[in-house]
Formats: structure tokens, C-alpha cells, sequence
């Protein structure tokens, strides 16, 4: 270790504390959770995990690091529950990246009932903002599979999606306002709960999705919504992906705001819950290519929400969008087809290494997509398997390619991943879509992005980077290359 790095750590330890700075210099501490990603797609080499517990600490961290980049050649890796789906928060090969993980800054900071607003540190647990905002009677929707790990800054840091924003939106639509700690180490506070702000340019939206390359967010205020007084869920077998982008044309015009879920969920995709977890006892998919699993809210009554939902059934029925359904007769009932849903990204990691795409397409086009796409991909690779599921109602299908049945899948990845994804994005774009709806652009698909985005927009793009981070301190590699 050269004089400098020393030196660098000397002052990484006086700004958090000792205890807070990990390194491989200790061989007993093991540093895998936070230098490989969920999907065990790579496995960097941290200089450190450093884990601030303060606004101010993050600020020291990244102005030291700015002070001795030139000395060290040290990035940052901002990090929250490290659930990326594109390797996005996890350090590279070099050894010479820090793990700036903030899950020490978990704390809920304000709630404030008239405004309807939630102010969170960056590292508390999704979760824990769900939980906080139920107990003072607020619902927050944003809901995910990693609910119980991810946290709310790196929510902000992709743009997440997830289950509820057919109605409520991305995390960008409920987010407003941010405290972030520039490249710079300046703090920037924005936490204004403002609803209208039109002084300049929008640096909120600028630094939420931009994966950690523009600055660390701190801390963010929140948007909160009333409790719905009743939620029913339905889980409806469809015959076509045709079937059920009518049932959800259906679904809009009969439950109006009132639709809060909409997910659909393939044949194969759901075998794979079935026979890595049999517990959950998957209903209805044996028998049909497609389900769909459907949530109202209603601010009536269950009474109100029950038969709103059952004439929407019944129309679904008479259309034929339907050929068979079970409405969950209970919360516990509801949870578990939830958990059925939630349960599918893993059950597809338990079934192996596998290249997933979180693509979005205009929602009339989707049944041809689909069609042509899977054509295209069985003719290159006979015997893949598809296991797609998604985010029907906003138009965003995980469109996901696992090795044929039997396949070393590492060797499947290494030899096919560049053409699936080439079959795949190509046709997104033929069919006017984009290749990322939901996770982001991360390490994964930084060299695939500039094919796909229009020239004149990855310039303004790189110009934002290097006016905000000038000498690439923050999350180098990920989103664009500059
Ligand atoms: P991390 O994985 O730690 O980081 C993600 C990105 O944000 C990285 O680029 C990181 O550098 C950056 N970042 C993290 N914290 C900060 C910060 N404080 N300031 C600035 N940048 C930061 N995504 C969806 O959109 N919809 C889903 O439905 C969904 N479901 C998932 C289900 C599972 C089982 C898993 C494992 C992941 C899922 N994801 C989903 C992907 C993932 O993006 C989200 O889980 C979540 O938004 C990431 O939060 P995190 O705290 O784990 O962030
Ligand atoms: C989901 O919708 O479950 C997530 O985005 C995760 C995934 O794509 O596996
Ligand atoms: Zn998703």
C-alpha cells in the first residue's frame, strides 16, 4: 500500500471512526456483502467499506477522497442494501474504490401529518418508511420485492419502480425534496416538502436516477398518501398476453384510480416459484399461459371495492379476457398471492445465473412484441427459456433469458449474453420502447446504453457529468462513460 492510500485511510478513520472503515487488512473480516451483487454477477475489491453516520460525515468522507483523488486514483461507490439488479453499487476489480455504504444513516427524521410528507435518511430501509408512514395512519407506495433490504437513497439513486406505479408513480413522483453531499463534499439541503418550485433548473430530478454518479443523497422528503380504507387483490388466469393488456384496458375504465396493481406473470416463470418454493402453492398456472394479478384500492369500503372488482371479473369473464380468477378472501390470503409475485426474482436466482431485462414498450405493442421477440430468440438459442413477468400496467415486462434446461449457466452467460441482448434491445427499439424501465443502467449496460440512446442525448448527459463531477469522483463506469 503506497504512502498515500495510507494516508487516505488515516483521514477515512478520523472522519467516521475506526470501526466504521473495513478493509482486507484485517484477513478475519470478510467484506463479500458489500463487494458482490445480488445476482453474484460480479465480485469487485473494495479499498474500504466506509460506513458514515452523518450528513457531515459523508461530506468529510467524499471531500477527502476529492482532495487525495489526484494522490490515490480512489473513486466512490455509494451504496445502500446493495440490491442492484445492474451492478450498480458494488466497487470494481481495482481495489482502489471506496464502498460508501450509508446504512448506518437509518433514521425517519420528520413526519409531518398536514403536509403529507415523510423526510427519511438516505439509508433507512424501505420498509421501515412503509412502516412509519402506516402507523401515522399514510400509506407509502412505493413497493418492491427488496422492500425489506433497499433503502430509500438508492430507491432515489435508480428511480425504482416496482408493484403500486400503475398509481402512484415511480420513486421520482414521490419524492420532494433532497439533502445530497456534492462530488465536492458540500452539502446541498432541498429537503423543502414543497409540491411547486419553479426556481431554475430541476437538480432534484437531475441527481434522483442518476445511480450514484452525480453526488450522494443524503436524505430526501417524501410524499405520502391516505390509507386506503379497503384493498382487494384478485389473481386471474389469462389466455394471451393480447387477453390481458385488454383486461387491463378493462381494469382502468372500471376501477379508475382505484387500480393499484397490475402484474402479469408467465407459465414458466411461475413453475419456477413452484418448484423452488414449494410452500407457496402457486394457483391456477398450470392451466394457462399467463396470470395476472390485480389490486384495487378504495377509500369507500370493502363492500364498495368488492363489487367493484367483481364486475370487473365478471366483464373480464364475458370478454374472455378471464378463463378463471380467485379474489383473496382475506389479508393473509392477499399476502401470499403478493408473496407468490414478490417471490419470482428469486426463484428465478435459485434456478440459476440469468440475464434479465426490465424493458419498457408502449402497452398496445406488447403482445407483438413479445411474439416476435421470442420467435427471434428461439431461432438463435433453441432451448432457452424465457421467464418473464412484470409491470404490465406501466408497460415494463422483465423480459428474462435463463441457459437451456441442463446448461452450465455461466458458459450459456459468457458464449450468448451479447446476443440476447442484441435481440432483444433491437427490438425494443424497433418496437419505439426503452431498455430500461426500471433498474437502471449501472455497469451492466453502460456500453450497450450509447446504441440505444440518442446521440445528442448522451452528450448533454456526459456535459452534466463532468460540470457536476469534473474529475469522475462518484460511481465511475456506471451510467456513462466519460
Ligand atoms: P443499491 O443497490 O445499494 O444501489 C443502487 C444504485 O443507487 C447504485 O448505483 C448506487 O450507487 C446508488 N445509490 C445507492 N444509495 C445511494 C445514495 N444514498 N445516493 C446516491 N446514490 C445511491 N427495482 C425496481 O425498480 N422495481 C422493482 O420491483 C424491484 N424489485 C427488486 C426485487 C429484488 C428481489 C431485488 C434484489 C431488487 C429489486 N429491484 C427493483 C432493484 C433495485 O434497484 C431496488 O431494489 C432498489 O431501488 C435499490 O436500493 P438499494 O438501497 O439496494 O440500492
Ligand atoms: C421485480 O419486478 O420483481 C423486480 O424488478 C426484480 C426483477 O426483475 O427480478
Ligand atoms: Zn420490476
Amino acid at each position: 500500500m503506497t504512502e498515500s492510500v495510507s494516508a487516505l485511510l488515516e483521514e477515512l478513520r478520523s472522519c467516521v471512526g475506526a470501526q466504521h472503515v473495513l478493509t482486507h487488512d484485517d484477513p478475519a473480516t470478510d467484506l463479500s456483502a458489500w463487494e458482490e451483487d445480488w445476482r453474484k454477477r460480479s465480485h469487485g475489491r473494495a479499498l474500504a467499506v466506509v460506513r458514515p453516520g452523518s450528513t457531515e460525515e459523508v461530506a468529510a468522507v467524499v471531500a477527502t477522497c476529492a482532495r487525495l483523488q489526484a494522490a490515490t486514483g480512489v473513486s466512490i461507490v455509494p451504496q445502500g442494501g446493495n440490491t442492484s439488479m445492474v451492478v450498480g453499487a458494488v466497487p470494481d476489480a481495482s481495489g482502489q474504490q471506496i464502498v460508501l455504504n450509508l446504512q448506518r444513516m437509518n433514521k425517519i427524521l420528520a413526519l409531518d401529518a398536514g403536509n403529507s410528507t415523510l423526510t427519511a435518511q438516505a439509508g433507512c430501509v424501505l420498509q421501515t418508511l412503509q412502516d412509519a408512514a402506516r402507523a401515522a395512519g399514510f400509506l407509502f407506495p412505493l413497493s418492491l420485492a427488496a422492500e425489506g433490504s433497499c433503502t430509500v437513497g438508492g430507491n432515489l439513486g435508480t428511480n425504482a419502480g416496482g408493484t403500486q406505479v400503475v398509481r402512484y408513480g415511480n420513486t421520482r413522483e414521490l419524492c420532494l425534496g433532497l439533502e445530497v453531499v456534492t462530488p465536492q463534499g458540500q452539502v446541498w439541503n432541498g429537503l423543502s416538502g414543497l409540491r411547486k418550485d419553479n426556481t431554475g433548473y430541476d437538480l432534484r430530478n437531475l441527481l434522483i436516477g442518476a445511480e450514484g454518479t452525480l453526488g450522494v443523497i443524503t436524505a430526501a422528503t417524501m410524499k405520502l398518501v391516505p390509507l386506503p380504507a379497503a384493498q382487494l387483490t384478485a389473481w386471474t388466469a389469462v389466455p394471451s398476453m393480447e387477453h390481458a393488456v385488454a383486461l387491463l384496458g378493462l381494469a382502468h375504465k372500471t376501477l379508475g384510480a382505484g387500480l393499484t396493481g397490475f402484474e402479469v406473470m408467465g407459465q414458466y416463470a411461475l413453475s419456477l416459484v413452484a418448484r423452488h418454493m414449494p410452500a407457496s402453492r402457486v394457483p391456477l398456472y398450470e392451466a394457462t399461459p399467463w396470470c395476472v394479478l390485480l389490486e384495487v384500492s378504495d377509500h369507500e369500503s370493502e363492500a364498495h371495492a368488492r363489487a367493484q372488482f367483481e364486475r370487473l371479473l365478471e366483464a373480464g369473464m364475458e370478454q374472455g379476457c378471464i378463463t378463471d380468477g380467485v379474489v383473496a378472501e382475506s389479508l393473509a390470503q392477499a399476502q401470499a398471492l403478493w408473496q407468490i409475485r414478490e417471490n419470482l426474482p428469486m426463484a428465478q436466482a435459485m434456478e440459476g445465473l440469468n440475464i434479465k431485462h426490465d424493458i419498457s414498450i408502449p402497452i398496445s405493442r406488447i403482445p407483438e412484441f413479445v411474439a416476435t421477440t421470442d420467435a427471434a430468440l428461439a431461432h438463435a438459442l433453441p432451448g432457452i427459456r424465457m421467464v418473464d413477468f412484470g409491470h404490465l400496467g406501466d408497460g415494463n415486462l422483465h423480459y428474462n433469458v435463463q441457459a437451456p434446461e441442463g446448461a452450465d449457466a455461466a458458459a450459456f452467460l459468457r458464449a450468448n449474453e451479447t446476443t440476447v441482448n442484441t435481440i432483444v434491445f433491437e427490438s425494443v427499439t424497433r418496437f419505439g420502447g426503452s431498455i430500461s424501465a426500471e433498474h437502471g443502467i449501472g455497469s451492466l449496460k453502460v456500453d450497450k446504453l450509447p446504441g440505444y440512446k440518442s446521440p445528442v442525448a448522451l452528450d448533454m448527459m456526459r456535459a452534466i457529468k463532468r460540470a457536476l463531477d469534473p474529475t469522475n469522483l462518484m460511481n465511475p463506469g456506471r451510467v456513462v462513460r466519460v
